[in-house]
């Protein structure tokens, strides 16, 4: 992605709504921040993303099960968790312009001489405190970049907020849940909390025993799970890439304490053959390590898997070793046995879990980064075509003479087990055009040589070459480089 400036993403998100990926949500009332709605290519592109996901885990192996666990659950759940006391971010608001920033996402220029004003700026956006510094002239050699978190909050009077030019416009920093709470039958009283669950993963854990003796495995096993997580961030943003309503992609290894290293190892490398299988260029991958200061409260080693982003690399799936802390806090919260007993070596203890987490609607940012290119006369999705929308469009040169009902013939058999588009209307040249920016792989033309020796053109997205195969192997060539 070297060639893809910032703007690329500005041109993603109107190729998105044009091509009905991906819409605001709302959008006719002005929107709601944060949230999105996925359109008719969208929705099959999530739903190929998942459904590769879970094959990879569930079908194809034999010591991992599925689950689709409640999304409101029971509140001591999230006590348990850690959730209800340490889900939490610092947050920090500018008194003059409203905007609300998380502290650790800031970053502050500091006058070297330890005189005058300090200039807070969102990591990530350097052009705008430097436009900033110019017009206070400035002169930034004679500044050094700190962390906001790094800065003695003595010194807030003198910090000049983002969106201000004014000193002493920002709070001090508070501590947010980021949970979102809604009220469990008709009384909105505070006995009656719950919470949107802000993670898929304590469905698992509390289903620890109900899957593994209905599933009849025995540690070491995984369950995992596709599911809605909601989250009140602070700062939302990126497009689909901080959302406050997003999918998960999770699934929980329980394992024997001792041998967590080495299933740590383990799922570090499978995950990263996964995104190979998913057509993910291997450039835009690499393990992030979170130090101990990064580390989530339950974690006792953890890897990102970071993508490059057009707007710089960032976490796509956390792999981590959480140790017996959920299943160990959920056994002293409910006072239920959760141990595993080992009939093989007659030992009891509470499982190990190592995790894979990742956010369905980052792989789908992701998978359009990726396979986004502009040619000199076409805009292409180079998708994977396992998770093409559309597997294959299928075209009849003209309308008439019959060809258009042979298109429609060849269309009823295959949608048997592909999703496929008809379309009829235009210069062939433009409807190839917009297959290929919805990333379709192939294009069926059906002409007047089909009538004659039963042939039709298969056009490859890719190469753009054409070649003519029989009728009657459409469907195996579809097998044979969509599945
Ligand atoms: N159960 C562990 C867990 O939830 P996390 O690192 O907070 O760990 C895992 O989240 C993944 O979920 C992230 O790598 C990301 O892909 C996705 N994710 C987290 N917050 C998100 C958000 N606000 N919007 C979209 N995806 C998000």
């Amino acid at each position: 992605m070297a060639n893809k400036t910032s703007d690329t993403m500005d041109k993603l998100v109107s190729l998105c709504k044009r091509r009905g990926f991906i819409f605001q949500s709302s959008e006719i009332y002005g929107g709601i921040n944060s949230c999105y709605d996925y359109g008719p290519m969208g929705v099959e592109l999530k739903k190929n993303i998942k459904d590769l996901w879970w094959k990879s885990m569930v079908y194809e192996r034999d010591d991992i099960e599925g689950l689709d666990a409640s999304i409101l659950m029971h509140p001591t759940v999230w006590k348990a968790s850690g959730h209800v006391d340490g889900f939490t971010d610092p947050m920090l608001d500018c008194r003059e312009t409203k905007s609300r920033y998380r502290e650790d996402q800031l970053l502050v220029y500091v006058p070297l001489s330890g005189e005058g004003l300090l200039y807070a700026f969102p990591e990530g956006y350097p052009e705008r405190i430097e436009k900033k510094l110019r017009k206070a002239k400035v002169d930034t050699t004679e500044y050094q970049i700190q962390p906001l978190t790094e800065i003695d909050k003595s010194l807030y009077s003198r910090l000049v907020g983002p969106d201000t030019d004014e000193p002493g416009t920002l709070t001090e920093p508070r501590m947010f849940n980021l949970m979102f709470k809604t009220f469990m039958g008709p009384v909105e009283a505070d006995a009656n909390i719950v919470y949107l669950r802000p993670e898929t993963a304590q469905g698992i854990y509390v289903n620890f025993h109900n899957v593994r003796e209905a599933g009849r495995q025995k540690v070491p096993f995984g369950i995992a799970q596709i599911g809605k997580a909601f989250r009140n961030e602070i700062t939302p943003g990126n497009f689909i890439f901080r959302m406050r309503e997003f999918e998960q992609m999770e699934m929980q290894f329980f394992v024997r304490p001792g041998s967590d290293e080495d299933w740590f190892d383990y799922w570090k490398e499978q995950r990263l053959k996964w995104y190979e299988r998913a057509g993910i260029k291997s450039e835009n991958l690499r393990f992030s390590e979170h130090g101990p200061g990064e580390l989530a409260h339950y974690a006792k080693a953890a890897f990102d898997i970071q993508y490059q982003f057009p707007f710089g690399w960032s976490e796509l799936e956390g792999i981590h070793n959480r140790t017996d802390y959920d299943l160990g806090r959920h056994e002293e919260f409910s006072k239920k046995n959760l141990k595993y007993f080992d009939q093989d070596s007659q030992e009891k203890y509470i499982p190990y879990v190592v995790e894979t987490s990742t956010g369905v609607d980052r792989q789908v940012l992701v998978s359009i980064a990726d396979a986004y290119e502009e040619e000199e006369e076409r805009v292409v999705l180079r998708f994977n075509p396992a998770v093409a929308p559309m597997k294959a469009a299928i075209l009849p040169l003209v309308k008439k003479d019959g060809l258009a009902e042979v298109a429609q013939n060849i269309v009823g058999k295959l949608r048997k087990q592909f999703r496929v588009f008809y379309d009829e209307s235009g210069a062939v040249g433009r409807r190839y055009r917009r297959q290929d920016e919805i990333g379709t792989p192939y294009c069926f033309t059906i002409d007047y040589e089909t009538k004659e020796n039963n042939t039709v053109t298969v056009r490859d997205r890719d190469s753009m070459a054409q070649e003519r195969i029989s009728q009657d192997r459409i469907m195996d060539y579809l097998v044979d480089r969509v599945l």
